[in-house]
């Protein structure tokens, strides 16, 4: 029995490596670096850089996660087609994992996203189908309800439904929170992220809590949003950042503050962070470095604050922000 299961592990140790070693793009998601933003404080502030993932941003991580669970659960065969609603970014990634792994990706995007998202979607053969902005994503014309209706229609097919899909926040409960305790030696004491799906913040923030209860995990928000205005939202230009609807990915148990802040705000900030700090960075992290920026005087000296960068500001050079 002894030589059976030691023979096992031997498999498992060796399938590891295997994969580690099999220099697929895929293997090139997550272990992101961090980066020291000068800003002026006796804390040390740091930007998690997942627009550096294969994909260019932080969804790479739940779309891997949720494709590959899909594939062992045998929702996702081979010749199947992948549907997605997406703000662009998850839809990109799945792009990109559907390229490499030869499924069919149809992608539902509001007509607020960039160009350039649009234009990457579609170079990575992905269908795209544009839908109106809506307040709420239950209308029946919203990208999440025409994703919906193309999964049903469509055979063969598997929709992640990252909105509502728990294996959403957990790709980051296992990677990413992870990463940023041994990157920063588990000297964290503030965690700052873009809520949208609420994946990011609340699956980093479980592990971060797990680890050490006293870490301040703090989302931030847009302030016309549905969670943000109690069920009353406003459209708003910035994208991959805004808390839209009640969702099972916003564990709120785990964070311990909202910031809001207005497109003005979040926008605004992009161009002193391309310009003063050098990071060219998207809409969501103009949006976590404003509030970061706001809440600098709240830090102290030995604190270590990380927050994470989404995308790059190369995906909406066309918006003319920066
Ligand atoms: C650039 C960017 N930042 C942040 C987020 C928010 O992440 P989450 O959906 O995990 O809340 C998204 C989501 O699409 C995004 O595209």
């Amino acid at each position: 029995m002894l030589k059976n299961l030691t023979l096992s592990l031997k498999t498992d140790i060796l399938k590891f490596i295997m994969r580690k070693s099999s220099h697929s793009l895929l293997d090139a998601i997550g272990n992101t670096p961090i980066a020291k933003v000068s800003f002026k404080t006796k804390a040390k502030v740091f930007a998690k850089l997942e627009y550096l993932n294969p994909g260019g941003s932080v969804k790479d991580r739940p779309a891997l996660f949720m494709i590959e669970k899909a594939e062992k659960n045998g929702l996702l065969k081979s010749g199947g087609t992948i549907v997605e609603a997406s703000s662009g970014n998850q839809g990109i990634a799945i792009a990109m994992i559907g390229a490499i792994k030869g499924y069919k990706v149809i992608i539902t995007v509001s007509e607020k996203i960039s160009e350039e998202k649009i234009k990457t979607l579609k170079a990575y053969g992905a269908k795209v189908v544009i839908c109106p902005a809506t307040n709420f994503i239950e209308d029946s014309r919203s990208y999440h309800s025409q994703a919906i209706a193309i999964h049903k229609r469509t055979p063969n097919s598997f929709m992640p439904n990252q909105y509502f899909n728990v294996l959403n926040p957990k790709a980051h409960y296992t990677t990413t929170g992870p990463e940023i305790w041994r990157q920063t030696k588990g000297k964290i004491t503030h965690y700052f992220a873009a809520a949208g799906t609420s994946g990011t913040i609340s699956g980093i923030g479980k592990f971060l809590k797990k680890k050490n209860p006293k870490i301040k995990v703090i989302a931030v928000d847009v302030n016309t949003s549905f969670h943000a205005t109690d069920g009353h939202p406003k459209s708003y230009k910035m994208e991959g950042i805004g808390i839209d609807f009640k969702t099972p990915c916003l564990d709120e148990s785990v964070i311990d503050e909202f910031i809001s802040v207005s497109d003005k705000q979040g926008l605004g900030m992009l161009k002193i962070m391309a310009k003063k700090y050098g990071f060219l960075v998207g809409t969501s992290a103009g949006a976590v470095s404003y509030a970061v920026q706001n809440y600098l005087p709240k830090l102290k000296k030995g604190d270590v604050a990380v927050m994470i960068f989404g995308d790059s500001g190369r995906a909406y050079l066309s918006k003319n922000y920066y």
